[in-house]
């Protein structure tokens, strides 16, 4: 009996949580749509974008420059290095996430096990496009 008095005091409240959000909601939807149309008008240059902007949000930075070695290689080198290929891509965004050493010395790259596979596989497109430069 107590359950049956537990749900319905749940519900009641959820019901009146949801139907005050809506009397809410409906009088400012015009506001809301206004920033999606910024947001699409960027999507034509989004591609190598979004990793320079993942890579600036994340430390990679502290270690990696794009045109001077510091404790990490150059993005030129790395760039220099591989080919855009989906294999290197793969190869080098599971290494942006599991850090490790051996390809360009003893130090060790730092792991980063909360940068998700398509945000790693951004960043690293982002870096091999900067060969050109
Ligand atoms: C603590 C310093 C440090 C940080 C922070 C760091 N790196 Fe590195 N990174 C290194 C070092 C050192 C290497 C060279 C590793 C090696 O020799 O295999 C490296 C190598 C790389 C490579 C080439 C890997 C290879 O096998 O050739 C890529 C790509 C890379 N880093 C991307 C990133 C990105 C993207 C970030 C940010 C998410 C980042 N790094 C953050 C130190 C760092």
């Amino acid at each position: 009996m107590k359950k049956i008095i537990a749900i319905f005091g749940i519900c009641s409240l959820i019901f009146a949580c949801t139907s005050g959000q809506k009397s809410e909601g409906t009088e400012d939807t015009s506001t809301v749509t206004a920033p999606a149309e910024t947001t699409q008008g960027a999507t034509a240059t989004a591609g190598s974008l979004k990793g320079e902007q993942l890579i600036s949000s994340s430390d990679c930075l502290t270690c990696h420059k794009v045109d001077a070695k510091i404790v990490g290689p150059s993005y030129a080198d790395v760039a220099k290095k591989y080919p855009a290929t989906d294999e290197n891509i793969e190869m080098l965004a599971s290494k942006i996430i599991a850090g490790g050493s051996g390809s360009w010395g003893e130090i060790p790259m730092a792991p980063h096990p909360a940068i998700s596979i398509d945000d790693a596989k951004e960043m690293v497109k982002y870096i091999l496009s900067l060969k050109t430069k």
